[in-house]
């Protein structure tokens, strides 16, 4: 017999299997296109059962509620090479029609305290299951490669400390934050101006046929 539990969590765990499909698909059709693939690499999750008991209680939330008010019990996660290719991220899951969203957090533009960056989208999938049709949430979180290595070793050091870290190691993470920032910069110059060099041979090139 199937547990409340693995009831309560089969939409979630359909919706993630759905959508990481979904956004595979095209990241391959962007590499086929042998345009640049905003998209570097996708992962998705489901909380586990003890995650998700001691949010509610810390966050008060009934658990009769879960499903209204725990938005991230589905998550998924879309990382990027480059900071724009987040805003083509964002227009693109705009764009779509299979999902609504329902809140948007610019963790970009607005930094978190800890140095946590990306943006944030909180959607409302609808999942078919033998029952009829079940909205569920899912947090979608895109950030660059700088961002999510950032945020992994910050994540395992707020484990390893429990929530704690200590001021010192706090600041280091803040200035490993910046530096993050920078090259996340620098990337994108790098990116930008390696663009304008292969405009500026194609150009030539076009030139001296048309002259030849
Ligand atoms: P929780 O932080 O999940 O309790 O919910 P919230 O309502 O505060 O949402 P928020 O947008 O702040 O955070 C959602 C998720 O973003 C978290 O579960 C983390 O995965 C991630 N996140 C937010 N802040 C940080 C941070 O400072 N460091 C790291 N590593 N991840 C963060
Ligand atoms: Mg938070």
């Amino acid at each position: 017999m199937m547990s409340n539990w693995e009831t309560f969590l089969s939409p979630y765990n359909q919706a993630v299997e759905e959508l990481k499909v979904k956004l595979k698909g095209l990241r391959d059709q962007y590499q086929r296109s042998s345009n640049h693939t905003p998209i570097e690499f996708v992962t998705g999750r489901v909380k586990p059962v003890t995650s998700i008991l001691e949010k509610a209680k810390r966050k008060g939330i009934a658990l009769d509620r879960l499903t209204e008010e725990m938005q991230d019990i589905a998550g998924i996660r879309i990382v990027c090479q480059f900071v724009n290719d987040i805003d083509t991220i964002v227009e693109l899951i705009t764009s779509r029609t299979d999902f609504t969203i329902k809140e948007s957090r610019d963790y970009i533009k607005q930094k978190k305290d800890s140095g946590y960056r990306s943006y944030h989208m909180v959607i409302s999938y609808p999942v078919h299951t033998i029952d009829g049709r079940k909205e569920v949430l899912v947090e979608v979180q895109i950030r660059t490669m700088a961002m999510n290595f950032w945020a992994t070793i910050e994540h395992s050091l707020n484990y390893k400390y429990s929530g704690e870290i200590p001021d010192n190691i706090k600041q280091r993470l803040q200035r490993a934050a910046e530096a993050a920032f920078r090259l996340d910069e620098e990337m994108s110059k790098i990116k930008g101006e390696v663009r304008e060099a292969q405009q500026i041979i194609i150009r030539n090139r076009e030139e001296s046929r048309r002259t030849n």
